[in-house]
């Protein structure tokens, strides 16, 4: 996610933005900038100074140091680029045709670009490919002497999600500052005031801050704070007081990377689906896809290619693509399909997925599929990395940086964007499929309250209970076996990678119709077996193997559907979810999986955001 930092008062501007820069590097970003009003010198009047760089912090603070911004007004951002690639030119801040007002932003803005047509239109000059740059010349056109009101008419136009910061050089004495969707700080000194997307960038200086809501306005002078919100109410706010030091703040308060990112999955998949389904939710919006079009009218069969996590939402993909677009996929992990001299031709599409998009066996798939005339899309959450670099088309997820090596948050977005996939392609080659009792509506609907269904879920205090008492139980187990069928078989595997990878005990995911075939041989009062049994088409199947189990004294964790009572008289522990239509449980059965992988490796004392031996990105072989 993007960072954001402004200041105004006594200080020099340039070294507190910085700074707050620095504390929010953690975030990860792409590019760095800021924008700092000059004092008046005489009759000079003052002017916007604007220094940005694509690449690391170091970058711009050696320019900064060698020619410093004279200043006591500023706003300066770090960027995680999400639209137009990662350089200067689109690196924030952004500023207005008349040189008057500079804006940052975090977020996403929905209808940039038929914003961007309109004003274009009105003959605003546009320097960059990004949305933000749309929002500072929404501004410029609404600004008669008032920075506040502009703003307010400029964000009642707006779609999307956005936290912004914005100065003005005809009104040296105001900072202000708005929120929609992302998050957006206010902090007051002795005559200053300070504006952060999070909490570790005013750390230094108060450790008192006002959250914004959404839809708040910040007007910060050195006289103080005002916040209203877009009907011009004027807002009584109740300040925080923030306990945290700086480490304990990169994570929101979070002991670690990992459970924060667990607990961002509904805010990830919102942004990841924002824009991607239309208003009226019958139809699916990839204008990324528009260059394949013609493509996928001939299109015979997909082959997905990922690598660990990634390799398990593929596996959810196949399931998805088959049922929905009925169009043949095989799913393949990146290290065996770069070797295995692949059937591919012009009617293939390889489907590449990867969070970095930089692992090295992903990468030479690509290379593989490439040379053989298939199409390539690619589903990356770092937008200009190298594999979506070298794809015929990409699709973003928006999960926002990932920290912990473990992956969650951005499995689940790998998902949100396998389904908008799947009914995309139904809806171009198997239109059928969406008549009653199910249509696009419906399931667009559905796939929307996901992340409420999840949030719900991570608010349950019985079912934290339950993993904290399995925590208690089995952290000490030699291995866990992960069972599951259908659209689950994948999260089972998922599940025993995320305990293995971060509590080093052992674990194996199954197809629980695979039991009779070998793993029953294992079963002992001493392997907790967790069973994913949610009320889908394969429930009955779950039990049986359920009550194999338990028949030969084995211990079982089922994850299942609320109100299935029937269920706990055959397991040890039950952990249920939020009812949803069952097709869109792999969002909801892989939470509680992530969540005690995390428990039992914490309870193990384990390096939990740094395994030993796990890299973020494997870029090599
Ligand atoms: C998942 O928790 C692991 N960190 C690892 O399996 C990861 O999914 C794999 O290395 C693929 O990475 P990518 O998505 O960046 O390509």
């Amino acid at each position: 996610m993007c960072g954001i930092v402004g200041y105004i008062g006594k200080r020099n501007a340039q070294e507190v933005l910085i700074k707050g820069l620095r504390r929010l590097e953690y975030r990860g970003y792409d590019s760095a900038g800021v924008a700092i009003l000059s004092d008046k010198v005489g009759k000079r009047p003052s002017r916007l100074q604007i220094e940005k760089r694509a690449g690391k912090l170091g970058i711009l603070e050696n320019i900064l140091t060698q020619k410093p911004l004279a200043g006591n007004l500023g706003i300066s951002h770090v960027r995680w680029a999400t639209h137009g690639i990662p350089n200067t030119k689109n690196a924030h801040p952004h500023w207005c045709c008349a040189n008057r007002i500079a804006l940052v932003h975090n977020g996403i803005i929905e209808n940039y670009e038929e914003l961007k047509e309109s004003l274009i239109k009105e003959g605003h000059k546009f320097r960059s490919q990004t949305d933000t740059e749309v929002l500072v010349h929404l501004v410029e056109k609404f600004y008669q002497a008032n920075l506040e009101e502009a703003i307010r008419r400029a964000l009642k136009l707006v779609r999307g999600a956005y936290a912004i910061s914005v100065i003005c050089k005809d009104e040296p004495d105001k900072l202000v500052g708005a929120r929609c969707g992302s998050p957006l700080i206010a902090g007051t000194g002795e005559e200053e005031g300070f504006l952060a997307s999070d909490i570790p960038a005013l750390l230094d200086y108060t450790n008192e801050v006002t959250l914004l809501d959404e839809g708040e306005i910040a007007v910060l002078t050195p006289r103080g704070l005002e916040v209203q919100n877009l009907k011009k109410d004027i807002l009584n706010k109740e300040k925080i007081k923030i306990s945290w030091d700086a480490a304990q703040a990169e994570k929101e308060g979070f002991p670690h990377f990992m459970l924060k990112e667990i607990h961002e999955q509904p805010r990830a998949i919102t942004n990841t689906l924002m824009g991607r389904i239309s208003e009226d939710k019958e139809k699916v919006l990839l204008p990324e896809l528009k260059s394949l079009e013609k493509f996928f009218a001939s299109m015979e069969k997909i082959v997905i290619i990922s690598c660990g996590t990634a390799w398990h939402a593929g596996l959810v993909g196949k399931y998805l693509i088959e049922e929905f677009a009925r169009i043949p996929v095989e799913v393949d992990i990146a290290s065996e399909f770069r070797y295995r001299n692949p059937i591919l031709n012009d009617k293939t599409l390889v489907v590449a997925i990867t969070q970095s998009g930089e692992t090295a066996d992903t990468l030479a798939g690509l290379h593989a599929a490439k040379n053989s005339g298939a199409k390539i899309l690619s589903i990356c959450n770092v937008l200009g990395s190298s594999i979506p670099r070298e794809s015929d088309a990409v699709i973003y997820t928006h999960a926002g940086p990932e920290i912990a090596v473990a992956s969650t948050k951005a499995y689940t977005c790998q998902l949100a964007v396998l389904y908008l996939f799947a009914f995309y392609l139904a809806s171009l080659k198997n239109p059928s499929y969406f008549t009653k009792p199910h249509s696009l509506k419906d399931y667009l609907t559905n796939l929307e309250n996901i992340p409420a269904k999840i949030e719900e879920f991570l608010n349950n205090k019985d079912n934290k209970k339950v993993i904290r008492q399995c925590t208690r139980r089995y952290h000490r187990s030699f291995g866990f076996l992960y069972l599951g069928r259908s659209l689950n078989f994948p999260t089972a595997l998922e599940g025993a990678l995320k305990i293995k990878e971060i509590s080093y005990i052992h674990a194996e995911g199954y197809g629980a119709g695979e039991m009779k075939h070998g793993p029953i041989a294992l079963i002992n009062p001493h392997l907790p077996v967790v069973c994913i049994a949610p009320g889908d088409s394969v429930y009955e199947k779950m039990l049986s193997n359920i009550e194999e189990i338990k028949a030969r004294k084995g211990i079982v964790i089922s994850v299942a559907t609320e109100g299935d009572k029937f269920i706990s008289h055959h397991s040890n522990h039950v952990i249920y979810l939020p009812r949803i239509n069952p097709v869109f449980s792999p969002f909801l059965t892989v939470v509680p999986l992530q969540l005690l992988a995390y428990y039992i490796a914490a309870k193990r004392g384990c390096d939990i955001d740094r395994p030993k031996n796990l890299a973020k990105s494997v870029t090599v072989e």
